[in-house]
Parts: structure tokens; C-alpha cells; sequence
């Protein structure tokens, strides 16, 4: 029997994970790093966290007639290095976008034991409990605590984040400084993105410089990968989204009538006022099966551009060339446009055709290999000779004015007028970082939900532009419920009266608490959490795809996990039994159902048990590998 040779989720990830090690531990002797009172205390202290479970306590399913969108969204009231390491079996490396709003440790340090505020809102004892007992000094500074506190956090949140995801932190000038240092520590300095400053007010009562800003860093997990998947960031222009509502209208109106659709979209751009933004928009008036475009010149901008036969499609004749060249440095590139249906072709080859840009560019079109020269001469006029917009669409700049008053005003909006919580973050700017730097079915977590602001915002982001992201939130104060749930109950049904009634978004939500430890402190499975939890874990770690996990009620055997094309899992696990893998065991499995319902031979076992009566050989012909109850359980 052959052994296995596609490897599982788990062990790529682990193979991953080492990689990532090494790394890190190879870029460490050249790079500065910030030290402080307790950090040697801190900086493994993610392993030794329990591994709980999460207690489901209720689901929440926004009213029929709302909008079907994010489902399968998670709260979780507890401390977020407890939450975030029970999140690792079924997350780890699998989270799109991280946003965290952490405190930012503005509270006066005036008596160093009572009123340091790690939360500037909240002096939780629990958190000044674990301080106590992880780091144990008594000397410690406001800037040493939040250090400290911050620190397993953030790796945590890091060993959660997709190679492709990007963590987003807001911040202020208390903390920032500091925060960049231990970002590049732990993310390393190479994946630094930018740091966004988002200003919130003005405050003409200061003395010296009014100072109303804070900031928003942006970290990538992995920016060499992003930059190897040819990544390209961009947002709407202000005027496009009303062009694109229009198209959809007319769409739906007219079909694939796009003559039609042309001359109707270009009606409505007739009847718009002269100040509307997407009158600058107006020459993407034609349009195809991807929306509204415009023509674009398709010669070498700067002039000395290639000169090879384009055929024209009717007459095949070669068409004639640009006096500049072709935009295209390899005829490749320019037969790849052409099958896009990218470019099109005049009456005849006498003159040149046209490039088609589409106010929303599509993957083809972001895909597109210009020569750098061509693509440098492009970028120099933003604006083409008309003044017109070259696109729909824009980079983001890292500067972000929105004033704090418009998230007060929502969460007031949301709770019939009263004040719930101080400082919410402004879910419109979440939504719009969030739909910026994450694909449509995105995975959005954020460990300090506060208000849920970052929930509203991945709803907000769905909303418009039709996705299906996901969040995850963490709070610890007891407020999780009856905020933090309740604004995001509130914004999924709808809120407000008459005209100020907002939509509900729709979608759904379960509620979790931080439950028992699945290892007890002898690394003893805590048989009290049950037989199916400890199953769910082990699949997890075993990196059993969810299609391919069993129940119990499985044909083939009580004890089996589940099964790939090329292996099978089998956890034999009694409560307060020691149990073995021996040939009664193997005897007992039927794996005539698992074929007889059309499935492959496995060509690995992977068995659990207390103990094992196989000798190696024997395991090693048939392709079993044996792992020992609670000894080769996965610990994260
Ligand atoms: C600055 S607020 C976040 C506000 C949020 N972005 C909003 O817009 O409403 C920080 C939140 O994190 C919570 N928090 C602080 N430490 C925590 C921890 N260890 N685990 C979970 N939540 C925590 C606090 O209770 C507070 O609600």
C-alpha cells in the first residue's frame, strides 16, 4: 500500500508555520527591537494560554424580509487572548482583515496601582488580575502594561491572519510610536503598509498645535505574497457608484440590449446637474456585459511605442498604427485584449481601434502588463486631455478627514437617542478600509468590539457592494450583550421611525461565551467538555475539511472522524477507558459502506487511542499511523 502523499490543510500549515519561524528568527539579529519592564514575561505567553471552548448560548436571524446577507457571523463576550486562542483550530491562517480599536492608554498614571485605565473607558480587574499573575511586578508603567497586554494579543492575531490578510489598528500619538516597534517585531518591518492619519476635528481652544487626529496602521501578513498575486487596491471615485446603480437599473430594464442601455445611460447623464460628481464620469457612456466604459487611446503615450500587424476583424487587413506605437509592447498582450473583448475595432483598418476603460476596471484589465515607461507616462496626467477622469476608480490616499460627531450621531440614531458608549469608531470609514483591502466573502475580526462598530461596518460593506464577508467580534465586559449584540440585532432588522427609518441589512449571528479548557493543567483531556467537542477539536487540528467530517452515525465506524480522497480518521475515545488500537478495532471498521457509496480506498489511517497493540511494521504495510490520547492531540 502506498503512503500518503498529498498533505493535509494542517500540515501544510504547520510546514507554514515553521517557515514563518524561521524567518523571523533569521531577520531577528538585525533588527531594533523595543524592550520593557515584563516582556520576557510576555512574549511566549500565547502558548501557555488554556485552549477553551466556545459556548454557543443563541443564534440571532435578522427579521424576514431583510435582505439574505453575512450569515455565520460570531460575538464572543470574554478576554480576547482567551477568545482568540479558541478561534485558532477552525481560523488560524484563515482571517482576511483583522481591525482592532484597542485602548489607547490615555489614562493619567497617578496612583501606578488603581488608576492606570489599560482601557480608557475601562479598568477591568480582570485584565489588572492577569497582569498580576503573567508579568507579577509591581513597577510597572502605564506604557510597560499596555505593552504587555498588547503583546500575545497581537500574536495571536497574527498566527490568525490569512498569508494574504492585512491587520488595520487604529491608534493615537499616545501608543503609536511604540505599536509600530512591535508590529515590526512581530510582523516583521518589510510587511509595514502604511500608517493612514484620519483626521476628526479641530480644536481652536489649543495652546499650541490643535492636535485632532489618530492614526490607522496597516500591516500585511505577507506582502511579498500580496505583491506576487499581482494585488491592486482601489476604491470608487465619487459619481461612480451612482453610474453603476444606474447600469444595474437599466440592466435590469433592458438586459443585454446594450445599445439601448447606451442610449438611455447617456439620457440620464443629459439630466444631470452640472455639480453632480458623476457628471465628470460622463464619457463612460457606452457599455458591455462589464459595465460602463469609455474609450482610451491605445498608443505608447510617451511615443516611440512598438509597431507590429494588428488585423482588423473584417477586412483582415493590418490596421493602421498609432503614430506612436502600440500601447502593447508584445503583440501577445494585445491578442490577450482582444480576446478579452478589451479592444474595438473601427469600420475598417484605416484607423487605428480603441482601448475600452471600464469605470470599474475588470480582473482582465487590472491584469494588464503595460510596459512600466508606457504605464509612468500614463500616471503623469491623471486627468486626460479633456480633463475627464481616466477611471472609476482611485488608489486611497493615507490621509482620512471625517469628523468623530458622525459615529456619535449613528449610535445615538441606533439607541433612540441615548449615549451607549463613548468614542465609537465611524463605521462608514471601517466599512470603506474594510471593502478596500478585502475580497467580497472576506473573514473580518476584530478583538476589541467595543460598540460592534466593525460588524456594522462589514454589513455596511456587504450592502454595497453585494458581498458576503463575514465577521467576528470580541468584548469582554458584560456590555457584549446588550451593545455590542444589540447594535448589531438593531442595524440587521432596522432602526429609527418615518423619515429617519434606516433599512435593516439582514443577516445573523451567534453568541458565544468563553467556555471550560479542553487540557487540564497536567495537558489531561478535560473529559467534562464531551465527547463531541473533543472530536469537533481534533478534526480541526487534523485539518479535516469541514465536507469531509462525520458525525457519529457514520457507516463506517463510531469512532471515525471523517475522510478525504486519501486518508481517514479515527478517534477511538471512550470517556474513563483506556482504549487501543488493535485488529479487533480494525476489524470492526466497515469500510465496504465507504466504498460501496463510490469513495477510493484511503491510502493513510490516521488512529487515535490510548495505546496501541500494532507493531510497526504492521502499521507501516498498511499505512496507519498511530497517535497516542492526549499525547499527539494537537495543542494550540
Ligand atoms: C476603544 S474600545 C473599541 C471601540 C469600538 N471600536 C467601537 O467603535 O465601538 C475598546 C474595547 O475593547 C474592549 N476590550 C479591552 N480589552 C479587552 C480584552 N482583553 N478582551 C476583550 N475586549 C477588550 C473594551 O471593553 C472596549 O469595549
Amino acid at each position: 500500500m502506498r503512503r500518503l502523499h498529498a498533505e493535509t490543510d494542517a500540515v501544510q500549515l504547520r510546514k507554514h508555520q515553521r517557515s514563518t519561524n524561521t524567518q523571523e528568527t533569521k531577520k531577528a539579529p538585525s533588527m531594533p527591537t523595543l524592550h520593557w519592564v515584563g516582556k520576557e514575561k510576555v512574549v511566549n505567553h500565547h502558548h501557555d494560554v488554556p485552549f477553551r471552548l466556545l459556548d454557543k448560548q443563541y443564534s440571532f436571524a435578522a427579521n424576514e424580509g431583510t435582505p439574505a446577507s453575512s450569515t455565520d457571523n460570531r460575538i464572543i463576550h470574554g478576554d480576547n487572548l482567551e477568545a482568540l486562542k479558541s478561534l485558532l483550530p477552525e481560523f488560524e491562517g484563515r482571517v482576511n482583515c483583522i481591525y482592532i480599536d484597542p485602548p489607547y492608554n490615555t489614562g493619567n498614571d497617578i496612583d501606578k496601582k488603581t488608576s492606570w485605565t489599560y482601557n480608557d473607558s475601562v479598568d477591568d480587574p480582570r485584565i489588572r488580575r492577569w497582569l498580576g499573575n503573567t508579568v507579577g511586578k509591581e513597577d510597572l508603567s502605564k506604557h510597560d502594561k499596555w505593552l504587555c497586554m498588547m503583546y500575545p494579543r497581537l500574536k495571536l492575531l497574527h498566527r490568525l491572519l490569512h498569508t494574504h490578510g492585512v491587520f488595520l489598528c487604529s491608534i493615537d500619538d499616545n501608543e503609536v510610536h511604540r505599536l509600530r516597534l512591535v508590529m515590526d517585531e512581530i510582523f516583521g518591518a518589510t510587511n509595514f503598509i502604511a500608517q493612514i492619519t484620519w483626521d476628526k476635528t479641530r480644536k481652536n481652544d489649543a495652546k499650541l498645535f490643535s492636535s485632532g487626529h489618530e492614526y490607522v496602521l496597516v500591516y500585511a501578513k505577507n506582502l511579498a505574497a500580496i505583491q506576487a498575486a499581482k494585488t491592486v487596491w482601489r476604491e470608487e471615485k465619487p459619481g461612480a457608484r451612482e453610474i453603476i446603480d444606474e447600469w444595474k437599473r437599466l440592466r435590469l430594464v433592458h438586459g443585454d440590449d446594450f445599445a439601448q442601455i447606451e442610449v438611455r445611460l447617456g439620457g440620464w447623464f443629459k439630466g444631470l446637474g452640472k455639480s453632480h460628481p458623476s457628471k465628470k464620469l460622463s464619457r463612460y457612456r457606452h457599455v458591455d456585459k462589464f459595465g460602463p466604459w469609455r474609450d482610451r487611446d491605445i498608443s505608447w503615450p510617451g511615443g516611440g511605442g512598438p509597431r507590429y500587424d494588428v488585423m482588423h476583424p473584417t477586412t483582415r487587413l493590418p490596421c493602421k498604427v498609432p503614430e506612436r506605437g502600440w500601447i502593447y509592447a508584445d503583440p501577445k498582450e494585445m491578442q490577450r485584449q482582444i480576446d478579452l473583448d478589451l479592444v474595438v475595432f473601427r469600420a475598417d483598418h484605416n484607423d487605428p481601434p480603441i482601448r475600452k476603460a471600464h469605470l470599474i476596471p475588470s480582473p482582465a484589465e487590472l491584469d494588464t502588463f503595460i510596459a512600466p515607461e508606457a504605464e509612468d507616462a500614463q500616471e503623469e496626467g491623471l486627468d486626460d486631455e479633456d480633463g475627464e477622469e481616466l477611471s472609476g476608480t482611485q488608489v486611497m490616499p493615507t490621509y482620512i478627514y471625517k469628523q468623530a460627531q458622525a459615529s456619535v450621531k449613528t449610535l445615538r440614531a441606533i439607541f433612540e437617542g441615548k449615549k451607549v458608549f463613548a468614542n465609537p469608531k465611524d463605521h462608514e470609514v471601517i466599512a470603506r478600509l474594510i471593502r478596500y483591502v478585502t475580497p467580497k466573502n472576506a473573514i473580518v475580526l476584530d478583538s476589541f468590539g467595543g460598540s460592534g462598530s466593525t460588524a456594522h461596518a462589514t454589513l455596511a460593506a456587504n450592502l454595497d457592494d453585494g458581498g458576503t464577508r463575514r465577521f467576528i467580534l470580541c468584548e469582554m465586559m458584560d456590555y457584549a450583550e446588550t451593545i455590542t449584540a444589540e447594535r448589531v440585532r438593531r442595524v440587521m432588522n432596522g432602526y429609527g421611525e418615518g423619515a429617519k427609518a434606516v433599512p435593516g441589512t439582514g443577516g445573523g449571528f451567534d453568541f458565544y461565551t468563553i467556555g471550560p479548557c479542553l487540557f487540564d493543567e497536567d495537558q489531561n483531556l478535560n473529559e467534562e467538555v464531551g465527547e463531541a467537542a473533543i472530536r469537533d477539536y481534533v478534526a480541526y487540528t487534523e485539518g479535516i475539511r469541514p465536507e469531509h467530517r462525520w458525525g457519529t452515525d457514520n457507516p463506517v465506524s463510531r469512532y471515525a472522524l471523517g475522510a478525504s480522497d486519501t486518508a481517514m480518521w479515527l478517534f477511538r475515545y471512550e470517556r474513563g477507558q483506556v482504549t487501543s488500537l488493535d485488529m479487533d478495532f480494525l476489524g470492526s471498521l466497515n469500510l465496504k459502506a465507504h466504498l460501496a457509496a463510490g469513495n477510493t480506498r484511503p491510502e493513510q489511517f490516521i488512529v487515535y487511542a490510548d495505546k496501541c497493540a500494532l507493531d510497526a511494521d504492521f502499521l507501516f504495510k498498511h499505512g496507519i499511523t498511530f497517535k497516542r490520547i492526549p499525547r499527539d492531540i494537537t495543542k494550540f
